[in-house]
Protein backbone atom coordinates (compact mmCIF):
# COMPACT_ATOMS: atom_id res chain seq x y z
CA UNK A 1 0.00 0.00 0.00
CA UNK A 2 1.31 3.94 -0.75
CA UNK A 3 0.70 5.80 1.81
CA UNK A 4 -0.16 9.77 1.04
CA UNK A 5 2.84 11.76 0.82
CA UNK A 6 2.97 14.66 2.86
CA UNK A 7 6.73 16.38 2.84
CA UNK A 8 6.45 18.77 6.02
CA UNK A 9 8.13 17.14 9.11
CA UNK A 10 6.60 16.06 11.69
CA UNK A 11 7.79 17.04 14.78
CA UNK A 12 6.15 14.92 18.22
CA UNK A 13 6.22 16.00 21.43
CA UNK A 14 6.07 12.76 24.17
CA UNK A 15 5.63 14.43 27.27
CA UNK A 16 5.58 11.33 29.43
CA UNK A 17 4.59 11.59 32.92
CA UNK A 18 5.44 15.30 33.38
CA UNK A 19 3.49 18.26 33.78
CA UNK A 20 0.14 19.65 35.22
CA UNK A 21 -2.52 21.96 33.75
CA UNK A 22 -0.72 25.35 33.93
CA UNK A 23 2.52 23.85 31.97
CA UNK A 24 0.03 21.95 29.72
CA UNK A 25 -1.75 25.64 29.18
CA UNK A 26 2.07 27.17 28.44
CA UNK A 27 3.14 24.23 26.25
CA UNK A 28 0.36 23.93 23.67
CA UNK A 29 -0.18 28.05 23.50
CA UNK A 30 3.73 28.08 22.86
CA UNK A 31 3.38 25.59 19.89
CA UNK A 32 0.39 26.61 18.67
CA UNK A 33 2.33 29.68 17.73
CA UNK A 34 5.16 27.92 16.66
CA UNK A 35 3.25 26.04 14.76
CA UNK A 36 1.37 28.30 12.82
CA UNK A 37 4.68 30.36 11.48
CA UNK A 38 6.18 26.58 10.58
CA UNK A 39 3.37 25.59 8.65
CA UNK A 40 4.74 25.35 5.48
CA UNK A 41 7.48 22.75 6.35
CA UNK A 42 6.28 21.41 10.25
CA UNK A 43 3.13 19.48 11.38
CA UNK A 44 3.45 19.54 15.23
CA UNK A 45 1.63 16.53 17.83
CA UNK A 46 1.41 16.79 21.24
CA UNK A 47 1.03 13.42 23.60
CA UNK A 48 0.11 15.25 26.58
CA UNK A 49 -0.45 12.51 29.85
CA UNK A 50 -4.45 11.17 30.35
CA UNK A 51 -5.47 13.61 32.62
CA UNK A 52 -3.54 16.52 30.95
CA UNK A 53 -5.87 15.73 27.57
CA UNK A 54 -8.61 18.22 28.35
CA UNK A 55 -6.06 21.03 28.78
CA UNK A 56 -4.28 20.41 24.90
CA UNK A 57 -7.61 19.87 23.23
CA UNK A 58 -9.07 23.19 24.95
CA UNK A 59 -6.18 25.66 23.84
CA UNK A 60 -5.33 24.37 20.84
CA UNK A 61 -8.52 24.60 19.50
CA UNK A 62 -8.08 26.50 15.86
CA UNK A 63 -4.68 25.75 16.02
CA UNK A 64 -2.73 23.57 13.55
CA UNK A 65 -1.71 21.16 16.72
CA UNK A 66 -2.70 18.04 16.65
CA UNK A 67 -2.94 15.90 20.09
CA UNK A 68 -1.70 12.10 20.28
CA UNK A 69 -2.21 9.39 22.96
CA UNK A 70 1.12 7.43 24.64
CA UNK A 71 -0.52 4.35 24.31
CA UNK A 72 -3.79 2.42 24.23
CA UNK A 73 -5.41 -0.28 25.05
CA UNK A 74 -6.14 -3.47 22.17
CA UNK A 75 -9.32 -3.88 23.74
CA UNK A 76 -12.52 -2.27 22.46
CA UNK A 77 -13.46 -1.39 26.74
CA UNK A 78 -14.24 -3.83 29.75
CA UNK A 79 -12.39 -4.40 32.50
CA UNK A 80 -8.93 -3.50 32.06
CA UNK A 81 -8.24 -0.86 34.98
CA UNK A 82 -6.39 1.56 34.06
CA UNK A 83 -6.12 1.37 30.43
CA UNK A 84 -7.62 3.58 27.84
CA UNK A 85 -9.30 2.89 24.83
CA UNK A 86 -8.64 3.97 21.24
CA UNK A 87 -12.06 5.49 21.05
CA UNK A 88 -11.47 7.23 24.26
CA UNK A 89 -8.24 8.13 22.80
CA UNK A 90 -10.43 9.48 19.91
CA UNK A 91 -13.00 11.31 21.79
CA UNK A 92 -10.39 13.16 24.25
CA UNK A 93 -9.23 14.82 21.09
CA UNK A 94 -6.79 12.98 19.57
CA UNK A 95 -5.40 12.09 15.91
CA UNK A 96 -2.21 10.08 16.82
CA UNK A 97 -0.99 7.35 19.31
CA UNK A 98 2.24 6.33 20.39
CA UNK A 99 2.40 2.76 20.61
CA UNK A 100 5.43 0.36 21.53
CA UNK A 101 7.46 3.08 23.18
CA UNK A 102 10.48 0.71 24.62
CA UNK A 103 9.62 2.31 28.41
CA UNK A 104 6.08 0.55 27.69
CA UNK A 105 8.26 -2.59 25.96
CA UNK A 106 10.71 -2.70 29.29
CA UNK A 107 8.60 -1.69 31.95
CA UNK A 108 4.91 -3.43 30.67
CA UNK A 109 6.76 -6.15 29.04
CA UNK A 110 4.71 -5.24 26.02
CA UNK A 111 5.88 -7.81 23.47
CA UNK A 112 5.66 -7.55 18.84
CA UNK A 113 2.23 -8.96 19.20
CA UNK A 114 1.17 -6.50 21.71
CA UNK A 115 2.13 -3.64 20.47
CA UNK A 116 0.62 -4.80 16.65
CA UNK A 117 -3.21 -5.39 18.56
CA UNK A 118 -2.85 -2.18 19.54
CA UNK A 119 -1.65 -0.47 16.40
CA UNK A 120 -4.85 -2.56 14.71
CA UNK A 121 -7.16 -0.87 17.24
CA UNK A 122 -5.75 2.52 16.77
CA UNK A 123 -6.44 2.47 13.22
CA UNK A 124 -9.35 1.11 13.25
CA UNK A 125 -10.63 3.70 15.64
CA UNK A 126 -9.59 6.37 13.01
CA UNK A 127 -6.13 6.77 14.81
CA UNK A 128 -2.43 6.88 13.19
CA UNK A 129 -0.19 4.36 15.36
CA UNK A 130 3.42 6.11 15.78
CA UNK A 131 4.98 2.85 16.44
CA UNK A 132 8.38 2.77 17.89
CA UNK A 133 10.84 0.04 17.38
CA UNK A 134 14.66 0.27 18.18
CA UNK A 135 17.71 -1.91 19.59
CA UNK A 136 19.34 -1.59 22.92
CA UNK A 137 22.87 -1.35 23.59
CA UNK A 138 23.73 -4.82 23.51
CA UNK A 139 21.83 -5.34 20.99
CA UNK A 140 23.65 -3.02 19.02
CA UNK A 141 26.93 -4.10 20.17
CA UNK A 142 26.58 -7.69 19.34
CA UNK A 143 26.26 -5.74 16.03
CA UNK A 144 22.46 -7.35 15.88
CA UNK A 145 20.50 -3.81 15.55
CA UNK A 146 19.06 -4.30 11.91
CA UNK A 147 17.76 -7.66 13.12
CA UNK A 148 16.56 -6.35 15.79
CA UNK A 149 14.53 -3.72 13.96
CA UNK A 150 13.58 -6.46 11.28
CA UNK A 151 11.88 -8.52 13.95
CA UNK A 152 10.09 -5.37 15.44
CA UNK A 153 8.95 -4.18 11.76
CA UNK A 154 7.84 -7.74 11.24
CA UNK A 155 5.91 -8.31 14.21
CA UNK A 156 4.52 -5.12 15.18
CA UNK A 157 3.26 -3.38 12.05
CA UNK A 158 -0.36 -3.60 11.32
CA UNK A 159 -1.85 -3.30 8.01
CA UNK A 160 -3.09 0.59 6.98
CA UNK A 161 -1.83 3.85 7.55
CA UNK A 162 0.88 4.44 10.47
CA UNK A 163 4.05 6.28 11.37
CA UNK A 164 7.33 4.12 12.17
CA UNK A 165 9.42 6.01 15.35
CA UNK A 166 13.11 4.32 15.33
CA UNK A 167 14.27 5.06 18.82
CA UNK A 168 17.38 3.76 19.39
CA UNK A 169 16.73 2.46 23.43
CA UNK A 170 20.50 3.49 24.29
CA UNK A 171 19.49 6.91 23.26
CA UNK A 172 16.45 8.00 25.05
CA UNK A 173 17.02 10.02 27.84
CA UNK A 174 20.20 9.74 27.94
CA UNK A 175 21.79 12.18 25.85
CA UNK A 176 23.57 9.95 23.31
CA UNK A 177 22.36 10.19 20.02
CA UNK A 178 22.85 7.73 17.21
CA UNK A 179 25.25 9.06 14.56
CA UNK A 180 24.06 10.36 11.35
CA UNK A 181 25.17 8.03 9.65
CA UNK A 182 23.82 5.49 11.88
CA UNK A 183 20.27 6.91 11.23
CA UNK A 184 20.57 7.12 7.58
CA UNK A 185 21.21 3.46 7.01
CA UNK A 186 18.87 2.31 9.79
CA UNK A 187 16.27 4.52 8.36
CA UNK A 188 16.33 3.12 5.01
CA UNK A 189 16.36 -0.13 6.19
CA UNK A 190 12.97 0.28 7.69
CA UNK A 191 11.51 2.09 4.65
CA UNK A 192 13.02 -0.99 2.44
CA UNK A 193 10.60 -2.64 4.86
CA UNK A 194 7.72 -0.38 5.11
CA UNK A 195 4.88 0.62 2.56
CA UNK A 196 6.62 3.07 0.30
CA UNK A 197 5.69 6.54 1.62
CA UNK A 198 5.80 5.87 5.58
CA UNK A 199 6.78 8.42 7.50
CA UNK A 200 9.75 7.55 9.79
CA UNK A 201 10.83 9.41 12.66
CA UNK A 202 13.63 9.54 14.54
CA UNK A 203 13.51 9.55 18.54
CA UNK A 204 16.34 9.82 21.09
CA UNK A 205 17.84 13.05 22.82
CA UNK A 206 16.40 15.41 20.42
CA UNK A 207 17.10 18.81 21.54
CA UNK A 208 17.65 22.23 19.76
CA UNK A 209 21.28 21.66 19.59
CA UNK A 210 21.29 18.82 16.95
CA UNK A 211 17.59 18.81 15.62
CA UNK A 212 18.47 20.22 12.47
CA UNK A 213 21.23 18.02 11.96
CA UNK A 214 19.04 15.45 12.24
CA UNK A 215 16.26 16.32 10.42
CA UNK A 216 17.97 16.70 7.55
CA UNK A 217 19.17 13.07 7.59
CA UNK A 218 18.13 11.49 4.50
CA UNK A 219 15.13 9.50 5.17
CA UNK A 220 13.84 11.38 8.19
CA UNK A 221 10.41 12.33 8.60
CA UNK A 222 10.48 13.80 11.36
CA UNK A 223 11.51 13.65 15.59
CA UNK A 224 9.81 12.55 18.24
CA UNK A 225 10.90 14.40 21.43
CA UNK A 226 10.44 13.53 25.29
CA UNK A 227 13.01 15.45 27.73
CA UNK A 228 12.90 18.75 25.22
CA UNK A 229 9.67 18.83 24.20
CA UNK A 230 8.80 19.90 28.25
CA UNK A 231 11.27 23.27 27.16
CA UNK A 232 9.01 25.31 25.22
CA UNK A 233 12.09 27.21 24.22
CA UNK A 234 14.20 24.17 23.07
CA UNK A 235 10.94 22.76 21.71
CA UNK A 236 10.20 25.91 19.64
CA UNK A 237 13.62 25.63 18.22
CA UNK A 238 12.72 21.88 16.73
CA UNK A 239 9.96 23.00 15.31
CA UNK A 240 11.81 25.91 13.00
CA UNK A 241 14.61 23.39 12.55
CA UNK A 242 12.38 21.46 10.31
CA UNK A 243 12.53 24.92 8.00
P1 LIG B 1 14.12 11.81 24.91
O1 LIG B 1 12.91 10.78 24.75
O2 LIG B 1 13.95 12.84 23.83
O3 LIG B 1 13.98 12.38 26.28
O4 LIG B 1 15.39 11.02 24.73
C1 LIG B 1 12.47 10.39 23.49
C2 LIG B 1 11.34 9.40 23.64
O5 LIG B 1 11.37 8.62 24.58
O6 LIG B 1 10.39 9.38 22.83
Amino acid sequence: MTVMQDNRKLIVGNWKMHGDSAMALLLTEEAATCAAKARDFAQVVLCPPATLMHMVARTMIGSLVHMGGQDCSPAAEGAYTGDISVTQLKEAGCSYVIVGHSERRAMHHETNEIVCAKSKAAIGAGLIPIICIGETLVERDAGKAQEIVSKQLKESLPQGHFIVAYEPVWAIGTGRNASPADIESMHAHIAANTPKGTQILYGGSVKAANAREILTIKGVSGVLVGGASLKPEEFNVIIESAA
